[in-house]
């Protein structure tokens, strides 16, 4: 696997590897990868015959409060990973080459589904995540792109920028990792105690219990949300949300659905859904 941090030859390694006909992929990643990152290499393998890595951590996306300076940055182990998943090139830009320095930059804004869940919790965050992302598109100007499903938010904001700006890439959703007692894999993890850490796994069961009664209608969405709520409060967290919308995040009609949390454990907040 190459690794470059320059535009010009990122751009140069994808040109001759497109002058060979090869498919491109684009995995877009903020580093300190976990499995479930290398799953998402793993399906861009699959679909492609050249696989891009970034690993970028993007000060847009984080708000004054959040841990953007805390953020692990493990280059070296990343790049080890990313070779081993077969990735062809990591792209491991420094923060001016992305984001022209000491001037506000042009932003990508999505509406309406920005506006809900995450993006009514952390302000501005999608903004710098759709800018980022078309930033890389018009860099790599890959054939696909693999997101997790994990952000399930950010992949509906991903495929609406696509929609809107007629932007020739496919964008392909990949299941999440979990660890065997269910818990999503996230790079927040390794901030939980260990006693948070036993608790941790509670909020996807409780997404499956609730996901159960919802499909057997056993009790209005409105309802199941809250008893979703009151069960996360007695086990330990802190609930931001609980919400079952339709798959596209509209308010919910007869299913199929998305039921999605946000909760906290101590300092860590964890997020994570389930398609029902
Ligand atoms: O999911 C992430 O790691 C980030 O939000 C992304 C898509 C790499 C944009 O910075």
């Amino acid at each position: 696997m190459r690794s470059v941090n320059t535009v010009l030859a990122l751009r140069a390694a994808v040109a001759a590897a497109r002058s060979g006909g090869a498919r491109i992929a684009l995995v877009p990643t903020m580093g300190n990868l976990h499995a479930g990152h290398l799953k998402l290499v793993e399906t861009a393998r699959q679909h492609a015959d050249f696989v891009v890595a970034s690993v970028f951590v993007n000060p847009l996306q984080f708000g004054p409060n959040e841990d953007f300076d805390r953020y692990p940055r493990t280059l070296t182990a990343d790049a080890v990973a990313l070779g081993g998943a077969g990735c062809d090139l990591l792209f491991a830009p420094p923060v001016d080459a992305m984001i022209a320095p000491g001037a506000a930059t042009t932003r990508v804004v999505v509406p309406e589904v920005t506006d809900m869940l995450e993006g009514a919790r952390r302000p501005g965050h999608f903004d710098g995540v759709s800018t980022i992302v078309s930033i890389l598109f018009h860099q790599v100007q890959p054939d696909l792109a693999c997101f997790g499903l994990k952000d399930y938010q950010q992949l509906a904001v991903v495929r609406r920028m696509v929609a809107d700006l007629h932007l020739p890439v496919e964008i392909i959703g990949v299941p999440t990792e979990r660890a065997d007692d269910g818990l999503a894999l996230s790079s927040r993890n390794q901030y939980l105690d260990a006693d948070a850490r036993q608790i941790a796994p509670l909020l996807f069961q409780t997404l499956q219990a609730i996901g159960d009664r919802l499909k057997r209608r056993a009790a209005s969405p409105a309802a199941l949300e809250t008893e979703a709520m009151n069960r996360l409060r007695e086990v330990g967290f802190e609930p931001e949300y609980v919400a079952i919308r339709a798959r596209d995040l509209s308010e919910p009609t007869d299913g199929p659905w998305v039921v999605l949390a946000a909760a906290r454990l101590g300092a860590t907040r964890l997020i994570d859904n389930l398609l029902i």
